[in-house]
């Protein structure tokens, strides 16, 4: 359904940040409404309307939903690497990472179903963890041990929401995708093996991501409480 989307309003949580960017530009295309937030980096430009919040803050997610009357969809790209260079920063780094990765998207994600009850739509959410939230990667603690506790948290949300209230909600996992917070560590080589060793055919690309979220938030899609990673294969 190539129009599907077409005036359905959808806020994109971090859709500034470099999945977000190529999703948002998918979305709009198709016709979608949208509102976009960052943190901190304001973009030139955005396909939405742009709003700062940081989501672990009350006011700003009330605010980030307010700009969406008659909201349909959420997507939240929010989150953080949560890297420790040194094991002292690995306490901190873990207070982050709950904080970005876990505390802010489940919150906003609870507070936008509560908006799509109050208004007796269905509506669609989807959440970002990461494929480390299921593949073992030494030195992820604190990124994806926040990132398998929303992804749990999103499936226990689906379950409270589904039934008359129509409201999905369905997790994606990337791989290593070649944008945003990964750009950098593929621009360096340090996933090159990934490849030399014949893991995944290439790297993700940012599309790849957005079609995802697209079938999630496709109107009459019949899916909800899972989580689809994509990855080419690197889980396996
Ligand atoms: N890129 C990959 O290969 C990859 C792989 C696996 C999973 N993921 C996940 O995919 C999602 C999107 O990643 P990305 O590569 O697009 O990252 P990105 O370019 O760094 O974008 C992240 C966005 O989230 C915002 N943000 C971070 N923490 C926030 C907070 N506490 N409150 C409000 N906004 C916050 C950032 O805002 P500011 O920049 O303005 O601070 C930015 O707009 C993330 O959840 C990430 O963990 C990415």
């Amino acid at each position: 359904m190539p129009d599907a989307l077409a005036g359905k309003r959808i806020v994109l949580a971090g859709g500034a940040g470099g999945l977000g960017r190529v999703t948002a530009e998918r979305l709009a295309a198709e016709g979608a409404e949208l509102v976009v937030s960052f943190r901190t980096r304001k973009p030139e430009s955005s396909p939405g309307t742009l709003v700062q919040a940081e989501l672990e803050t009350a006011g700003d997610r009330a605010r980030l939903l307010d700009a969406a009357p008659g909201l349909y969809g959420l997507v939240v790209f929010t989150g953080v690497p949560a890297r420790a260079a040194t094991p002292d920063q690995l306490e901190q780094a873990m207070r982050d990472s709950f904080e970005s990765n876990y505390l802010g998207p489940i919150l906003l994600a609870r507070e936008a179903a509560d908006r799509m009850r109050a208004d007796g739509t269905p509506g669609a959410i989807v959440l970002f963890s990461t494929m480390q939230a299921g593949a073992l990667f030494p030195g992820s603690t604190a990124y994806a041990g926040a990132k398998a506790s929303l992804a749990h948290a999103a499936r226990i949300l689906a379950k409270e929401l589904r039934g008359p209230a129509n409201i999905r909600v369905n997790v994606v996992s990337p791989g290593v995708t070649a944008a945003g917070m990964a750009e950098a560590s593929i621009a360096s080589g340090k996933y090159d093996r990934f490849l030399k060793d014949g893991m995944v055919p290439r790297f993700g690309r940012a599309a790849d991501v957005a079609r995802a979220v697209r079938f999630f938030l496709e109107p009459d899609n019949y899916v909800t409480g899972q989580v689809l990673t994509v990855d080419g294969g690197l889980t396996l």
